[in-house]
């Protein structure tokens, strides 16, 4: 079975060069299984025609909102109902602006307006245009509301200006759409949908439980080098940081993400610092702690790095060779024994035994708030898996063991207690 069998996805393409990528990307999501209804803006059809998109979709494609096919339904409410997910790509600073502020003026933003599905954004246009203040505030707008981006590449452009603005590959955007369904059970069209919540579903719609915190997350593996060409890391896909910064800033966070080297596209949003050692991680954390209030520490940062790191790569002799390694920075040690009585922090504690035992003294011993607890030998939990199997044990002594869930669900039912332990907080005052 393709891993996009039996979903309904609405793919709305306005008017940018980039709309003829848009045909690439109908025929991607097709071969992968998916129903792809296409919308095309007024715009968009200067730039492609409605016939390239039936031909690669084979069914019927959409530009007026009053061309009624149907006499037994109504065709923009019909198709919103029916998405399990809606793509725009390109979009248009205008469309954005459009979303942003609920104009339904067209067959594509009025089945916007409508949907209740999940909509992810690839947005595409000159570089000043997607730097402008008011396309940054629709887009985080947006975010608040829900709405997940596909973030443009950055080079030469069209219009002949270098920058940030090209719209990301269909390929790439494809990939995002595998990535949604399989982060959480993204039930088929005419399947019940669970709750937005419920479901970990960003673009559900957001609840702004955390507008005015700032939240920095650690995600991913550090890397401690050798020599030039090799180093010392875990499995740490960066899956389960990054879903809790996605969280963070669908609900409204100020979020900071400092990533070590992982696979996953960038989160939009977010203010991004990429690091490789657990020694440039604690100096990105040392930075952002002051203004922070919420700190998640959900990185795998090496507990050891080399002693020397060579200049030129080692070379095989001797049968056997002997590194000497020395402790690297305990980042998390470090934030609890700075924290501000305001600041809530969350570290991870990855076992493979005694995980209540090991977990809770990670707690006492880093003077962290809450330690999400996570066997990392068991199914479906752990590195590089959509999925996680989790305890909460809280500074009052809770521990809280969580079902099998997407890693996205986790990072909701995280922020859900950690909003939980800072009401009662504050209620002791
Ligand atoms: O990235 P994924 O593939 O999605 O996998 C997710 C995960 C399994 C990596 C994640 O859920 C997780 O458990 N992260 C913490 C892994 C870890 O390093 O655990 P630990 O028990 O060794 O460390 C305990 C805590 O101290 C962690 O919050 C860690 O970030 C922190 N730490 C550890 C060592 C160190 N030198 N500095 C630290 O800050």
């Amino acid at each position: 079975m393709q891993p996009l069998t039996g979903k309904s996805i609405i793919l709305g393409v306005t008017g940018g060069i980039a709309a003829y990528k848009a045909a690439a990307l109908t025929s991607k999501l097709t071969q992968l299984g998916a129903q792809v209804h296409v919308i095309l803006t007024e715009n968009a059809q200067q730039f492609v025609q409605p016939l390239t998109f039936q031909a690669l979709s084979h069914l019927p494609v959409h530009v007026d909102t009053f061309g009624e096919p149907n006499p037994g339904a109504i065709a923009h409410i019909d198709l919103a109902d029916r998405a399990d997910l809606v793509v725009i790509a390109p979009a248009t600073a205008n469309l954005l602006g459009k979303m942003a502020h609920g104009i339904a003026d067209d067959m594509l933003t009025t089945t916007l307006l409508a949907t209740k599905a999940p909509i992810l954004i690839a947005p595409a246009m000159n570089v000043n245009m997607y730097d402008h203040p008011a396309v940054k505030a629709n887009m985080r707008r947006l975010a608040e509301m829900g709405c997940r981006f596909v973030e443009p590449g950055e080079g030469l452009l069209a219009c002949g200006w270098i920058g940030k603005g090209r719209m990301a590959e269909p390929e790439e955007i494809a990939e995002a759409v595998v990535h949604f369904f399989q982060e959480g059970r993204h039930p088929a069209a005419g399947e019940q949908r669970p709750p937005a919540a419920e479901a970990g579903l960003a673009g559900g719609g957001s609840t702004g439980d955390l507008r005015g915190l700032k939240v920095l997350v650690t995600a991913g593996p550090t890397r401690e080098r050798i020599d030039p060409v090799r180093y010392i890391s875990n499995h740490s896909s960066g899956k389960m940081g990054y879903a809790i910064a996605e969280a963070a800033r669908d609900r409204g966070g100020e979020v900071v993400l400092i990533s070590g080297p992982v696979a996953l596209p960038r989160p939009d949003g977010v203010t991004f610092v990429a690091v490789e050692s657990a020694q440039e991680m604690y100096d990105a954390v040392m930075a952002h702690l002051p203004e922070s209030d919420v700190i998640v520490k959900a990185a795998a940062v090496s507990d050891y790095r080399p002693v020397n790191v060579h200049a030129h790569k080692l070379k095989k002799q001797a049968d056997r060779v002997t590194l000497e390694l020395e402790k690297a920075p305990d980042i998390l040690q470090a934030v609890g024994e700075r924290k501000q009585p305001g600041q809530f922090v969350v570290g991870f504690a990855a076992e493979t035994e005694n995980l209540d035992g090991y977990a809770t003294g990670k707690l006492k011993r880093k003077n962290a708030d809450l330690i999400v607890g996570n066997n990392v030998l068991a199914e479906g939990a752990g590195m590089g898996t959509d999925t996680n199997l989790v305890t909460f044990f809280t500074a009052d002594g809770q521990a809280l063991e969580q079902p099998l869930m997407s890693k996205r669900q986790v990072a909701d039912k995280l922020f859900d207690l950690v909003l939980q332990q800072l009401a009662v907080r504050r209620e002791r005052r």
